[in-house]
């Protein structure tokens, strides 16, 4: 008897223990996150980048939102989603302020060295949008034309890796969309960029007379990657989360919906 008491009153203090910490996490988290103490995220992105990240009616949209909602959702995490644009949000990751960069984001080794990337989420290459009438048939028929690009991204690696580093051939754009209104205005004679933007584009805009041309010779495979801190405790969350949709379905789900057609899941799964 005498021991079952003893037995009782360890039991009530440590379940007396156990809901204090349980308060004392919950007014925690209630100031910014989820009742279940994680905090609310800050996601950043440049809204430019249709299919992927675009403004419709205002709101952020495209397959990056669907794509991130899903993870976010599976690893537990509410987030803000912040319209940036692109070297603000390079910054804001390097300085901590936000928490993921998710922009279509090509992970390469010399973001690497500042960033963490997840897993690779979706394969890509840059590709050349020219008017229907123009000579221009291959990567090297660039060399003595003016190419359009975003700066600061892989389309403009490509563009000099072409024209070279400090060539005047190469416009530089803070966004995708300024670039294709230079080839649209004349000011320039092709585009480089993420092939699934620049073809998007001629599918929605027939009236341009543009085409996309490939050149698989000049221009390498890309995989895009969510973006954290260097040495953020998200990213194994976060990879975790991405490999759970790979094989749950919504993943595919979320492609097909995007995409209308099955996503090639094996090829970045062989990336990790
Ligand atoms: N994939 C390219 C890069 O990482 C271009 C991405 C541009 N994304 C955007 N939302 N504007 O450099």
């Amino acid at each position: 008897m005498k021991k079952l008491k003893l037995t009782t009153i360890m039991l009530l203090a440590f379940m007396l223990i156990l809901s204090a910490c349980g308060t004392s996490e919950k007014s925690n988290s209630d100031k910014n996150g989820t009742d279940d103490g994680k905090k609310k995220l800050r996601i950043v992105t440049d809204a430019a980048y249709a299919p992927f990240e675009y403004l419709d009616k205002g709101e952020v949209t495209g397959f990056s939102v669907d794509f991130i909602t899903a993870v976010a959702k599976e690893a537990g995490y509410e987030f803000d989603l912040a319209n940036t644009g692109w070297d603000p949000l390079f910054i804001e990751l390097e300085k901590e302020i936000a928490d993921i960069g998710i922009s279509s984001i090509t992970i390469t080794d010399e973001r690497k060295e500042t960033y963490d990337f997840s897993v690779p989420y979706f394969l890509s290459t840059n590709k050349i949008l020219i008017p229907k009438d123009s000579d221009i048939k291959s990567a090297e028929d660039l060399k003595d034309k003016t190419v359009a690009v975003q700066s600061a991204t892989t389309g403009q690696e490509a563009a000099e890796g072409l024209l070279g580093k400090n060539s005047s051939q190469i416009k530089k754009f803070e966004n995708n969309n300024l670039a294709i209104l230079e080839l649209k205005s004349g000011g320039a004679d092709a585009v480089i960029a993420d092939n699934t933007v620049i073809e998007e584009y001629v599918k929605n805009n027939p009236k341009d007379n543009f085409i996309v041309i490939e050149d698989v010779d000049a221009f390498e495979q890309e995989f895009y990657g969510l973006m954290f801190p260097k040495g953020s405790k998200l990213k194994a969350e976060f990879d975790k989360a991405v490999n759970a949709i790979f094989e749950n379905g919504t993943y595919a789900k979320i492609y097909e919906e995007w995409f209308n057609v099955e996503p090639n899941i094996k090829v970045l799964k062989d990336q990790q």
